[in-house]
């Protein structure tokens, strides 16, 4: 059965780290398809608008969606491929490949996934004027002032429901599932949010998860508030597995977290929904230095592994890390962000010689 792929290549130096990714999957022989969707300024020239009706059509009759990143032109695809396809869980993997230039003694093992909840808490898009919220009567817990009384400013919204947590947490404990039997450990999954300070939403994110553990006898369970994670985090990154969070503090943390094993240029992710995934690197479209074919492309297929995985080709999703393991270990094709010389498509031409 054919794989349908839309390809999204972004803006920036994205495309040059896409072109040459798609290239090197598409030369593995296998039955994909790839259809690149109108996105973006080109889009808006021939179509009339940056994310026409039929990139729209186009993704929803895809498999998935390969996305480069995006500093404007792609950024309504980008909502569409997150609220538009409900992909609630973003998974952001940071394990470590011998060779990629860490800051830590010993990143040797670093070999976790940040689960990042992706479609609500801040992210939801409510803001506004304090004023329009002075006649609900709220009452700062903290200063005990009026919201009426704070003056001239803005407000910005967080929401957590229950849907939306009950349904990260739970796919982090079938991650977490999956990992174990694969790596042949016991999984743990560490949940961490400020819940002392916002005892009512994030505490609430908390809760969830808590009762969501008990219905996972084999996966070990942890909270950590989310300021003692992030020192803990870069204290000792190899206490965790799969640590689920909301929105926000995911997408700070797994930057953060991105750091550790070598920085942004090897931060892959995916975000998944009931009914869609899509796959994209972490990082954003680097415009200081697009032209350049210098961009890392080790985080877009690290993505484009976890495609693979999701489109059920495992064994080549397997074969193409371990080129890239085999090419950070010897240390001889690295891009210059990792202390290396090699272009962009040197790395994948490199990566492709050992398939
Ligand atoms: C990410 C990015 C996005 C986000 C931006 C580009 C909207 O930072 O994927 O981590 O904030 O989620
Ligand atoms: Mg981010």
């Amino acid at each position: 059965m054919t794989r349908t792929i839309a390809v999204i290549e972004g803006d920036d130096a994205s495309p040059e780290a896409m072109r040459p990714c798609v290239e090197l999957i598409d030369g593995l022989g296998l039955d994909i398809s790839w259809t690149y969707p109108p996105v973006g300024p080109t889009a808006r020239e021939q179509h009339g608008s940056l994310f026409p009706d039929r990139a729209r059509e186009m993704i929803d009759s895809a498999d998935t969606t390969y996305f480069g990143s995006t500093s404007g032109g792609a950024t309504q695809a980008l909502f569409y491929l997150r609220w538009g396809k409900q992909t609630y869980a973003n998974v952001r993997p940071a394990r470590y490949f011998p060779g990629a230039r860490s800051p830590l003694a010993e990143p040797e093992g670093i070999d976790f996934v940040i689960v990042r909840e992706n479609l609500e808490d801040m992210y939801l898009g409510i803001e506004g004027d304090l004023a329009d919220l002075a006649p609900l009567g709220l009452v700062s817990r903290t200063s005990r002032r009026a919201v009426a009384d704070l003056g001239e400013g803005r407000y910005a919204m967080k929401a957590i429901t229950r849907e939306g947590s009950e349904r990260v947490v739970r796919f982090s404990f079938e991650l977490a599932r999956k990992r174990a039997a694969s790596l042949g450990r016991p999984g743990k999954v560490t949940c961490t949010s400020k819940y002392n300070m916002l005892p009512e939403s994030d505490g609430y994110f908390r809760d969830i998860a808590r009762e969501i553990a008990n219905e996972y006898d084999d996966v070990a369970f942890e909270t950590f508030i989310v300021d003692d994670f992030a020192c803990r985090l870069v204290t000792q990154p190899h206490h965790f597995d799969v640590v689920v969070m909301p929105n926000l503090y995911g997408d700070i943390l797994s930057d953060a977290a991105a750091g550790l094993i070598g920085g942004l240029g090897l931060a892959a992710s995916g975000c998944y929904g009931d009914d869609y995934a899509y796959f994209e690197s972490a990082h954003g479209t680097a415009p200081d230095i697009a032209g350049q074919n210098s961009i890392n492309p080790t985080a877009t297929l690290l993505s484009g592994c976890m495609m693979l995985d999701h489109l059920g080709f495992a064994a080549e999703s397997a074969r193409i890390e371990r080129a890239i393991a085999e090419i950070y270990a010897e240390g001889k094709t690295l891009t210059p962000d990792q202390g290396g010389s090699a272009s962009t498509s040197a790395f994948c031409d490199a990566v492709r010689g050992r398939l």
